[in-house]
């Protein structure tokens, strides 16, 4: 194993020097993968609630059609049934969770907006997932807390999807590494945040954008030096950092 010097020397070799490639260079891939591969396999109430998200001022905060794909694909195969979502805005990665899990299983969805929520209830209704749901509103690391309270729901949740307050993902992970089984996976979505974590401190950068980046890049320290997970991060949507916990 390269150490020392070596080793720090090797990891600066920028990927393009030793062939590696990043598949997404442009828009018109993405767009590409969106008319061959997601949207001809979109089902019919996720495209209607994707319509009407794009109406709404926010629709910037949606879930991609391309990462709800993922969540459907990933909850199926790790058979989830008991999940948890931090993060609902209209419902997309909500219903995309929800017509992958089985007819019993469950999402504790937590927002501090319901009226977005109920933009796209009426679809999840009608897709005959509402069941599944339950929805609280408000913050949800009170929420967390509560539950963590209660041994009873340690290690008891098959996946977790966090798509909210940036500033708050280290206070969630503390508490939702107890919540999660092992084995068990956490999905951290942003974790590129628009691409500004590589972007130079004077970048002209939208303010929200700039607020939270701090919060990312130490959430993405910190996530890579937590020994109870492993973890992968994924170019997918604007960067999913998938965490499967080990103890
Ligand atoms: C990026 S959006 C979620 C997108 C959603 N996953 C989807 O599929 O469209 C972030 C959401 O987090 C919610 N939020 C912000 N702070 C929160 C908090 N402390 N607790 C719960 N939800 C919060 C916002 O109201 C917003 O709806």
């Amino acid at each position: 194993m390269a150490t020392n010097g070596e080793g720090k020397q090797s990891q600066q070799i920028k990927h393009q020097e030793i062939g590696h490639k990043s598949l997404l260079q442009s828009d018109a891939l993405y767009q590409y993968i969106l008319e061959t591969t997601v949207y001809p396999r979109e089902p019919e109430p996720l495209k209607e609630l994707r319509e009407i998200t794009a109406k709404h001022p926010w629709n910037i905060m949606t879930t991609s059609a391309d990462e709800g794909q993922f969540l459907n694909l990933l909850i199926k195969l790790i058979n989830a049934k008991k999940t948890m979502e931090i993060g609902v805005y209209t419902g997309y990665s909500l219903l995309a969770t929800a017509l992958a899990l089985p007819d019993d299983g469950t999402i504790l969805a937590m927002d501090i907006n319901r009226e977005n929520y109920e933009l796209g209830l009426p679809v999840i209704q009608k897709a005959g997932v509402a069941h599944k749901i339950d929805f609280r509103e408000g913050p949800a690391l009170p929420v967390l807390e509560k539950l963590v309270e209660d041994v009873k729901n340690h290690g008891s949740f098959d996946f977790i999807f966090v798509d909210a307050d940036k500033d708050n993902y280290w206070n969630y992970h503390g508490k939702l590494i107890e919540l999660v089984k092992v084995g068990g996976l956490i999905g951290y979505d942003n974790t590129l945040w628009n691409g500004s974590v590589v972007a130079p401190p004077d970048a002209p950068l939208r303010k929200y954008v700039r607020y939270y980046r701090d919060f990312v890049l130490e959430f993405n320290k910190d996530i890579v030096a937590d020994p109870r997970v492993e973890i992968c991060q994924l170019p997918v949507g604007d960067g999913i950092t998938l965490c499967r916990r080990l103890k």
